[in-house]
């Protein structure tokens, strides 16, 4: 594992100031900050991306699978309704880690479906802006029993 991409779909721009009830005070900078700074003790690359476009994240995701690269993906409310996404993950050659920083089975009934989870490597939810760091810490401890065993599932 060379790089890891974090792309964020639709009004995750807006953390910080968006519903902080819900979602927290930690901007986006924030989150990339701390992932960034993990990565860089690793030794790898972040992508750390946020688009607002349903075409830009499945065309990220796509560009990721090509690399072999894992991503961890917060699609925002794209998780619910978009099949694009659900075949971009499905077709790629690579780990997802689908995360939120809400517990959505806890929200509105809308919310409850993702189209991402059946298709991702697993799903991290509910704890704020510390579900992208356990994302990152799962795919790091995966890499790390994989290099052990050589075995990807270890
Ligand atoms: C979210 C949950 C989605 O339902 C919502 O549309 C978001 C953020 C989360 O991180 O909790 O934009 O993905």
């Amino acid at each position: 594992m060379k790089a890891v991409h974090v792309l964020n779909g639709p009004n995750l721009n807006l953390l910080g100031t968006r519903e902080p009830e819900t979602y927290g005070h930690a901007t986006l900078a924030d989150i990339e900050a701390r992932l960034s700074a993990r990565c860089k003790k690793r030794g790898l690359a972040l992508y750390f991306r946020q688009s607002n476009h349903e075409g830009d994240l499945v065309s990220w995701v796509q560009e990721a699978g090509r690399a072999g690269e894992p991503v961890i993906l917060n699609a925002g409310a794209y998780s619910h309704t978009s099949i694009a996404l659900y075949d971009a993950v499905k077709a790629a050659k690579t780990d997802i880690i689908e995360v939120h920083l809400s517990n959505i089975h806890a929200r509105e009934s809308f919310r409850h479906r993702s189209m991402i989870s059946p298709v991702a490597r697993g799903v991290i939810l509910g704890f704020g802006a510390l579900s992208y760091d356990l994302a990152l810490e799962a795919l790091l401890a995966q890499a790390d029993a994989a290099a052990k065993t050589g075995d990807a599932l270890a």
